[in-house]
């Protein structure tokens, strides 16, 4: 293969040789809305891609001339989004197959309204070669419910010691574009200083997994009234906010993107606000759980509320909010981290971090933006599909709901009570801090390049596997 040639080949992503095939019939989806707005429209899907949109009673659309052959699914008024991309989950696998799997991960992502997920690197063995990339990357199309994208870590065996082969793994058959040591945190500045350069030269992202280590050891809750009052040893915000500072320094003067993970502190927003208005290159998430629930849950000593970074305060939730209506911080990201009930239901302390996040993300960013009418649902497009797509270049994602473009669509159910209850769940384990909380809004069909992957608040059985 000639260099030019070479390289066509190593940009062209997601391979279309590797890539789940886009379904071959018709599907016609009848009386829905498109960004939740106007009257409802049927929309046509063939091969994969979006064919014809036109409204319920138009004649001559061509999407209702002819339907012999083509499956319907009846909308019932539901909103039409771009399927949902989460830049942050922890699948497990390889490694801890015991708490959740590509294929349980994968159902539990499209009944949650999402049609690609970025898996992090924290698994066993770490994801630090591309051998294990692809057969993630692999394993994922053979499920076919979800595009799953490998996350490389920056360090080797996330040991924040040595940088691993960015080069190979982003031209693996993988494709990865985004490194992370997720958490942990790459708190060797001259690592990360060298990994910004690094990731510069091949244009991948660094999402770093901002705690400094010494402020946080033994640290299992948010530091502060309520960790002083329960006894437990506090996490200060300066241990993420140091980090965040750090970083938008070294995006600055290296000049290549960095992303911050799972932000989760007021000062965050306010370093965040300071590195956007000096153009710094970088972007950051927010969490369902930092931007709903406060450290007050600690009180009963539940594992179900340990997750890192911790649960903050009030004023933090509500500076999160805001952030993330003004773009300060680009995305929702679920951190969905599932863990055995052996590491839940244990002491406090002894608890590992992590919440699951999937399957009730959609409904809490609903509960909080939309039905309390701070945001509508193009704002929901935006954060939880459009702008993680953007930040991760990846095509295919995020798109318009419109002819032409691929049939990656969520249909989502507004006043359609439902309880959240973790045994209920698609995922493996069941550890959700929502355990027999109330959401109004249901996510009721996942559509991946035209195959159905979620029907009715029902994932579909994996294709391949
Ligand atoms: O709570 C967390 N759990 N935070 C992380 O950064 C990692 C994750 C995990 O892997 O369980
Ligand atoms: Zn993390």
């Amino acid at each position: 293969m000639n260099d030019q040639a070479d390289q066509q080949k190593h940009t062209e992503f997601p391979p279309t040789g590797t890539l789940a095939a886009p379904a071959q019939g018709r599907l016609l989806l009848t009386n829905v809305r498109p960004y939740g707005e106007g009257e409802p429209v049927n929309v046509l899907i063939e091969e994969g891609s979006i064919a014809a949109i036109g409204a319920d009673a138009a004649a001559g659309s061509g999407v209702e001339s002819d339907t012999e052959g083509v499956e319907v699914i009846d909308g019932k008024g539901a909103v039409l989004l771009p399927g949902l991309v989460d830049m942050h989950v922890h699948l497990r696998e390889p490694g801890r197959e015991d708490t959740e799997t590509i294929a349980t991960g994968s159902a539990a992502a499209a009944k949650g309204g999402f049609t690609a997920v970025f898996t992090m690197a924290n698994t066993q063995p770490v994801m630090d070669q591309p051998v294990i990339a692809e057969s993630v990357w692999f394993k994922g199309q053979q499920v076919g419910l979800c595009d799953v994208h490998p996350v490389g870590s920056i360090t080797k065996g996330l040991q924040g010691e040595q940088l691993t082969e960015f080069g190979m793994m982003a031209r693996s058959e993988a494709k990865v574009r985004m490194f992370s040591d997720d958490g942990k945190c790459v708190d060797n500045p001259l690592l990360m200083r060298r990994a910004v350069e690094y990731a510069k030269g091949l244009d991948v992202l660094l999402a770093q997994h901002c705690e400094d280590p010494r402020l946080t050891e033994g640290a299992v809750a948010h530091e502060g009234e309520t960790a002083a009052k329960l006894g437990l040893r506090g996490w200060p915000r300066v241990a993420e906010e140091s980090v965040v500072a750090r970083d938008a320094i070294l995006a600055r003067d290296y000049g290549n993107r960095v992303h911050i993970c799972h932000a989760s502190t007021e000062g965050t927003v306010e370093l965040l606000k300071w590195a956007k208005s000096q153009n710094i290159p970088i972007t950051a998430e927010v969490t369902p759980h930092h931007l709903l629930l406060t450290d007050e849950r600690l009180e009963t000593y539940d594992g179900v509320n340990r997750v890192n970074p911790p649960l903050r305060e009030e004023r933090d939730t509500v500076a999160l909010r805001e952030a993330l209506l003004e773009g300060i911080i680009d995305v929702i990201a679920t951190d969905h981290a599932p863990h055995g009930s052996e590491d839940k239901c244990c002491e406090f302390e002894h608890a590992k971090p992590g919440m699951l996040g999937l399957e009730t993300s959609l409904p809490i960013v609903a509960k909080i933006f939309v039905e309390s009418g701070l945001a509508d649902w193009r704002f929901v497009a935006k954060v939880m599909s459009e702008r993680p797509a953007e930040i991760l270049k990846l095509p295919g994602h995020g798109r318009p709901i419109a002819v032409g473009e691929p049939a990656n669509l969520v249909l989502v159910e507004t006043d359609s009570p439902w309880t959240a209850h973790g045994e209920q769940m698609a995922s493996k384990a069941q550890n959700t801090p929502y355990e027999g909380m109330e959401f109004s809004t249901k996510v009721a069909t996942t559509i991946l390049r035209g195959h159905v992957t979620c029907r009715d608040g029902v994932p579909s059985a994996p294709r391949n596997a």
